[in-house]
């Protein structure tokens, strides 16, 4: 089908009427937002495996918040900021140009005053001047600033939500660390509260590279875990997106592309809009499933596979070995020895070459919850591509002999 008219949005936020599930986390993050509009500052950090959901979670909580909570916010993209004053820059900025068509918008730029300036032909869009000194006052003044803000918008806005999402860089620096526990000290240490929530938004990883910066850190975060969808949340997912393209699903098409997403949106996404343009009409079967599925094998290997792994792939006793893996039952960890039972001669021979070179490139890594030998990918974005990709190509080796798999 055409695919301009896709429901799908691989690769893009979920548009706010097509998210699903999540409920337990969106209520969690809500009442963090709450507690913070009745006075008590409020942090939490969002994490998840890569596109899990972590931004379009957020941005969901923020879009309710600021309708039901009377709540201002911003949500700010951090990916490559490179330090304490750049971030304070880019959060403000946010909080202005997000906030253009509130009605709240005239108290808004009172409250940057001078600071605001006017571009575009007709002045439509803003842009915040702040010097290298404004910003370095402004990140010891951080608090005050908020306070300052917040009286500004009052009988307006109840509480400010600041989004920092995509840390990345900025949770190696012990400066943004450091920023972070005096800010919290500093509410904490204050009379009056704070009706301010910050998201931190990140990888696991992340998060344990500001602990190790700032141990203390750990008793002030809440922490919201996000997990791959259920069977169910993906079946709702697939059934609710088909259904906005005015599309049906019959039942054994859904299994298939439940099975091959593994609870992970951004592969739902690809694979919905592959088995969409695959299909001819709005009635969704199981060979359509079949051919988009293997598509999806595609651009999801170009577009989430670094070169250099895609590289090493060429090795065809990698790939079986793979294959092996994915195609197992022990799946997403694994260990060496019972790998080895699985494998031929020759790709025993391989493996340990193959385990060193995979952990190389940050494909797999060892499992440090498990014994020695055990393994596990280091995403589950990887895993899942070596598992469709190996039906894939089980059904080419196959095809004319043995029985079909349901990639055939
Ligand atoms: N709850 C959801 N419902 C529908 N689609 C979702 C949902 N969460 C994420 N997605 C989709 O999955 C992809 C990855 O989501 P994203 O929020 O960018 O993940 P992350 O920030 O964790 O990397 C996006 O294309 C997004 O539209
Ligand atoms: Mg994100």
């Amino acid at each position: 089908m055409n695919p301009e008219f896709s429901p799908f949005t691989p690769g893009q936020p979920v548009p706010i009427e097509f998210f699903v599930g999540r409920v337990a986390e969106i209520e969690q993050l809500r009442s963090l937002v709450r507690s913070a509009a009745r006075g008590r500052f409020k942090i939490g950090f969002v994490t998840g495996e890569r596109g899990i959901g972590k931004t379009s979670l957020v941005s969901f909580v923020r879009h309710l918040s600021e309708r039901e909570d009377r709540v201002a916010g911003a949500h700010v993209f951090l990916g490559g900021a490179r330090d304490v004053p750049d971030m304070i820059r880019r959060t403000l900025d946010r909080l202005l140009k997000e906030n253009v068509e509130k009605p709240w918008y005239g108290k808004l730029k009172d409250f940057f005053g001078k600071h605001v300036g006017e571009v575009g032909l007709f002045g439509i869009s803003v842009e915040l001047k702040l010097t290298q000194d404004d910003l370095q006052q402004l990140m010891h003044e951080f608090v005050p600033t908020i306070r300052h803000l917040l009286t500004k918008l009052k009988g307006e806005r109840k509480a400010f939500l600041l989004i920092l999402d995509d840390i990345n860089g900025l949770a190696h620096s012990a400066e943004f660390a450091n920023w972070l526990k005096s800010t919290v000290d500093e509410i904490a240490t204050g009379e009056e509260g704070l009706n301010l929530c910050m998201l931190i938004v990140g990888l696991e990883e992340r998060r344990q590279h500001l602990l190790a910066l700032q141990p203390s850190l750990d008793r002030v975060f809440a922490l919201t875990e996000i997990r791959p969808w259920d069977e169910t949340e993906t079946e709702r997912f697939f059934t609710e997106t088909f259904r906005n393209g005015s599309a049906t699903v019959e039942p054994q098409a859904l299994k298939h592309m439940v099975h091959y997403t593994g609870g992970l949106p951004v592969i739902g996404h690809e694979i919905g809009d592959a088995v969409w343009r695959a299909a001819p009409t709005t009635e969704i079967t199981e060979s359509d499933a079949r051919s988009g599925i293997r598509q999806a094998a595609e651009i999801i290997g170009s577009k989430f596979l670094q070169p250099k792994v895609i590289d090493a792939l060429r090795s065809p006793r990698y790939r079986s070995i793979l294959r092996r893996i994915a195609s197992s039952p022990f799946g997403f960890h694994f260990r060496r020895s019972e790998l080895l039972k699985l494998l031929g001669d020759d790709d025993k021979r391989a493996l340990d070459n193959f385990l060193k070179r995979l952990k190389d490139l940050d494909v797999i890594v060892t499992d440090p919850e498990a014994a020695a030998g055990c393994y596990r990918f280091a995403n589950r974005l990887h895993y899942l591509y070596f598992q469709i990709e190996s039906r894939k190509a089980g059904a080419e080796t196959r095809r004319g002999s043995g029985p079909p798999t349901f990639l055939d």
